[in-house]
């Protein structure tokens, strides 16, 4: 697994202070964030390859700085947004798997199999040639995931990768993050989803509020809200 620090991470937007000084240093497998609207989960995730540089202290990735090498940490750590649709970019399925790896320096015939690979591992395999937009909400997001792994990151951050979808994609796309060998942290309002996780991280306020077991965080959120 990587190492993930968070050392004083603060952000602020203009006069806005949206993360206050956010310690942390993760190394799980299975790592959630949840918390209010607003409270910062999202440009906490943002920061972790380099999406957002915080405004002070410093988030790194194994040892390498997210803001000051930003490619280089985005080559081991992969981002899923909310809207599968600001992902896909290429007009059908295979396509935009492919393009993925178009800076990778793959052959042909390599990209190929990881596409193969990606398409039967996500049952998109019916779909390769078909549009990408014209998938459903699930193959969308699933889609947009495996345009992520084709990579071959070493951590996957997804930020609510299922809050789009119903109940039944929402499944899909779960026990599709929950296949995934590498490392994962969702940011997610859907609770169920880290029951399995070893840690779950609650963010209020742009401050860790609770840190701990999905068992012991949960409630401690619950309990935060009444
Ligand atoms: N680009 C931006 N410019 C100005 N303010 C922003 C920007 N992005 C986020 N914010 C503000 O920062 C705060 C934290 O936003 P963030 O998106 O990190 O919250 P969140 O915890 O992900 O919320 P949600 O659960 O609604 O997704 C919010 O008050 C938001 O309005
Ligand atoms: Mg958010």
């Amino acid at each position: 697994m990587s190492e993930i620090v968070f050392e004083q991470v603060r952000h602020a937007f203009g006069e806005r202070e949206v993360l206050r000084g956010i310690d942390l240093t993760i190394t799980e497998r299975r790592v959630g964030i949840i918390g209010s609207n607003g409270s910062g989960k999202s440009t906490l995730a943002r920061t972790i390859n380099g999406l957002l540089a915080p405004t002070s202290g410093k988030v790194t990735v194994d040892g390498i700085d997210a803001a000051k090498k930003g490619a280089q940490v985005r080559k081991k750590v992969g981002f899923v947004f909310t809207d599968p649709d600001t992902q896909i970019v290429m007009p059908t399925v295979a396509e935009d798997l492919a393009f993925s790896l178009r800076r990778s320096g793959l052959s042909k015939p390599e990209i190929a199999e990881r596409v193969q690979d990606i398409l039967t591992r996500f049952r998109l395999d019916g779909h390769a040639e078909h549009p990408a937009h014209l998938l459903s909400g699930g193959q969308k997001q699933l889609l947009a995931i495996g345009a992520v792994l084709i990579r071959r990151p070493e951590v996957v951050v997804a930020d609510e990768p299922t809050t789009l979808l119903d109940l039944r994609n929402a499944r899909v796309v779960a026990d599709a993050l929950d296949s995934i060998d590498q490392q994962v942290i969702v940011v997610t309002h859907q609770l169920a989803l880290l029951e399995s996780f070893e840690r779950v991280i609650v963010v209020d306020d742009g401050a860790v509020a609770f840190d701990g077991t999905p068992d012991a965080a949960v409630p401690a959120y619950r309990e935060s809200v009444l």
